[in-house]
């Protein structure tokens, strides 16, 4: 894995525990997140070279190493399966959030995460009318997430950093 996917990953890490923690009788499994948020990008290195579709044979080969509970959230960490399948947010939900407030190794806002990725992704019309819905339902999750807590998408700020937990 490359050595920026790694600090990508880990700050993923950070940001996802930090939401789980903030959400208290709720079941979520921290142990879950925290192996999927570090998994994530498990073949994205390669699949610069191979193209694959990095979400999928994530999922495909953790579930084959005997970890399927982990590739479920890591198959689901661009797009989730069903938005809003269950009535809380569960840990698939977190972990796609959290990869969506991390631009390489920093904590950003949704839009400047979302807005890069539509930029270097969005190459043909129908990718980029794609990636605007994914942007809108991200926007959806955010406010899910966050309803009824008494923490703020404003809150996770870059400097807010140093207050995360530990990735590890
Ligand atoms: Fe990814």
């Amino acid at each position: 894995m490359l050595e920026n996917i790694v600090a990508h990953s880990r700050q993923v890490c950070r940001v996802s525990l930090w939401m789980a923690d903030h959400r208290e009788t709720n079941g979520l499994n921290r142990d879950l997140i925290r192996a999927a948020a570090l998994l994530h990008d498990i073949t994205k290195t390669r699949s610069f070279s191979t193209g694959e579709d990095h979400a999928e044979t994530g999922r495909k080969m953790l579930t084959e190493m005997g970890y399927p509970e982990v590739g479920r959230i890591v198959g689901q960490h661009v797009r989730l399966e069903r938005y809003f399948a269950s009535p809380v947010p569960d840990e698939a939900e977190i972990v796609n959030y959290a990869d969506k407030r991390v631009l390489h190794d920093r904590i950003v806002p949704l839009a400047e995460r979302m807005q890069y990725i539509v930029e270097r992704y969005g190459l043909s019309p129908e990718r980029k009318s794609a990636l605007l819905l994914l942007w809108e339902k991200s926007e959806a999750l955010e406010r899910r997430l966050f309803a009824g807590l008494s923490i703020v998408p404003e809150d996770l700020i870059p400097d807010s950093a140093v207050h995360l937990p530990h990735s590890g």
